[in-house]
């Protein structure tokens, strides 16, 4: 069965035992425990513990997904027959709706469904704190299940691996001697400390990769000769190593993914794992001569092939590739380079490493990967430590610059010190919402916020269009925005999950992480919407509050990024 079949059997699957369907969550999580979304249950945590409602939110206490997931502790693993970075989790949940016996009932239902014998299943055995699952060995032995396997706690209780969450013992299904579905019984909830309370409500999670459901069902030896990677590996030309094929294949459509959910490369967080993606890819480029086309055309074939199901792909099409070409080119410039400095070094230890990746951009994994015998002292871990302690002088740094100031507000796009410039700022913040609104009434709909900066004196506003504005657009824009002001428009605030709000029209800015519940600030009467946005606020209550805006300087911000600078007077 194709991947695209399964995917939709599965999803109607569950709908037809009263599941609602939810899209995947970002990448980039709600949850500040982890840095990536690395399970389809991460958008549900507070269904488990009470705190939100799903009947509320989804009309169902059961509901599934296809979540887009990312492990980073697997990228060393990356390359052999079954591990990745980026992978979709098939998922079925429920919040007090049903628990062990539908559980494995609905999971052995479907893998009959779609022609899969389940080979054995784990439970879990017990340990001294916690008693061996006897309900789900009767279930399965009733079930028909003929090899049923106990196993411990590393292997059949699943929960936060630091932090706090909900947790339980579980339940796995191999197929071919491969584990492709994880059966969570959330029971229990792990305190930070460790400790164990039982939650209120037992629930339910399941985790199934689809390049693993793939692959059995596939009849295929490992994940990369599924339809899933195949189309992008028959781009790249077969005297690359196995291996190396495999790591690029996987190493870029997990940026496709990262990007289309605005991870931008960086030296932190989200988009330093981005750039190590890339730039491990860029050095396999680079020493196996390749034609720098064909990594580009390997990234239009998995947005093509994965456009219908993840629309942000669609939508970002032009801006991932533009993000992954402006990568390229700033690592070109260092990566020959950093290659000659690492053949001349001897002994690289973490301290030499972090050195050659400040100096020249080269990540880990290559330095590592390329270095043999003379980065035997080399570890991860005593990589991190340098990046550590850099990242904490650079950040005493930063503070000494903009501490003391005290401010009262600092979004990072808005800042103020006092109520004096809060005030200034907000009626500034709401006026660069009808402004963006004008420049697309004006320029067209392919004006998109590339960033802004707010404070009590103007706004500066950076957005997408090629061109210089005329004198007579410019006066267009103003004349639009004093429009609304003068119009006595109502500014009114709702909040959502996140996919209703994109699918409502809002704008948003793609680089902006935002969390699975949003704001959103629309401007003037729901059948004359003048603008309508995601974002935090603040901002004011009518348009009148605002005051005359006037735009002082258009200019070039980037190449393709106009910036406007406006004020209002009093
Ligand atoms: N949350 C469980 C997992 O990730 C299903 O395996």
């Amino acid at each position: 069965m194709s991947s695209n079949e399964l995917r939709k059997k599965f999803l109607k699957f569950f709908e037809s035992k009263g599941h609602a369907v939810v899209p995947s969550s970002s990448l980039l999580p709600d949850d500040p425990s982890v840095l990536l979304t690395t399970a389809g249950m991460q958008q549900f945590k507070k269904y488990y513990t009470g705190e939100a409602d799903p009947v509320k939110d989804f009309g169902s206490k059961n509901t599934t997904s296809i979540q887009k997931s990312f492990r980073t502790s697997d990228i060393d693993e990356v390359g052999d027959e079954r591990h990745l970075t980026f992978f979709e989790m098939l998922g079925n949940f429920s919040f007090g709706g049903y628990f062990k016996s539908e559980a494995i009932l609905y999971g052995k239902e479907f893998l009959d469904s779609i022609g899969l014998e389940i080979g054995y299943v784990t439970v879990f055995a017990g340990d001294k704190n916690i008693p061996f699952d006897e309900e789900s060995f009767k279930i399965w032995e009733e079930a028909g299940a003929r090899d049923i396997r106990r196993l411990g706690r590393e292997d059949n209780f699943w929960g936060p691996t630091g932090g706090e969450g909900p947790c339980g013992p579980t339940t796995e299904i191999y197929i071919n001697g491969i584990e492709v579905w994880n059966i969570v019984f959330n029971e229990y909830f792990q305190k930070a400390d460790g400790t164990l309370g039982k939650l209120k409500t037992p629930g339910v999670d399941t985790g199934m990769g689809l390049e693993r459901l793939a692959m059995v069902s596939q009849k295929k030896e490992n994940i990369f000769e599924t339809d899933l990677f195949e189309p992008i590996l028959d781009i790249l030309p077969g005297t690359l190593s196995e291996r190396q094929r495999r790591i690029i294949s996987d190493h870029l459509r997990a940026s496709a993914f990262l990007l289309s959910d605005g991870v931008e490369p960086s030296n932190k967080e989200a988009g330093y794992v981005l750039r190590r993606l890339l730039r491990r890819s860029f050095v396999y480029e680079h020493i196996n001569v390749l034609s720098p086309q064909i990594f580009e055309s390997i990234m239009l074939e998995i947005i093509k092939n994965y456009e219908n199901f993840y629309r942000d792909l669609k939508e970002r099409r032009d801006g991932i590739i533009d993000s992954y070409w402006k990568e390229r080119e700033k690592f070109s410039k260092t990566l020959a380079k950093g290659i000659r400095e690492l053949e001349k070094s001897e002994n690289i230890d973490g301290k030499k490493a972090f050195r050659i990746y400040e100096t020249f951009g080269l990540p880990y994994e290559i330095i590592k990967e390329f270095s043999g015998a003379k980065s035997n002292a080399l570890t991860r871990g005593g990589f991190e430590e340098e990046f550590k302690k850099h990242q904490e002088k650079s950040r005493a740094g930063a503070e000494g610059k903009f501490g003391g100031h005290g401010l009262i507000l600092n979004t990072g796009e808005l800042k103020a010190k006092d109520e004096h410039e809060l005030s200034k700022v907000t009626r500034l913040h709401t006026a660069t919402h009808l402004l963006q609104a004008a420049l697309r009434k004006v320029l067209g709909e392919d004006v998109r916020q590339m960033g802004s900066d707010i404070t009590a004196e103007r706004t500066r506003f950076d957005f997408s269009f090629p061109r210089k504005l005329t004198h007579e657009e410019i006066k267009k824009v103003e004349n639009l925005v004093n429009g609304a002001v003068a119009g006595k428009l109502e500014v009114k605030m709702e909040e959502m999950d996140i996919e209703s709000a994109k699918k409502s029209g809002a704008l948003y800015f793609f680089k902006e992480k935002y969390p699975s519940r949003v704001k959103v600030y629309s401007v003037g009467s729901p059948a004359g919407e003048f603008s309508k946005e995601l974002c935090g606020g603040p901002h004011v209550k009518n348009t009148e509050e605002i005051g005359k805006f006037v735009i002082v300087k258009e200019e070039a911000s980037a190449s393709g990024v106009r910036r406007i600078r406006g004020k209002i007077i009093p």
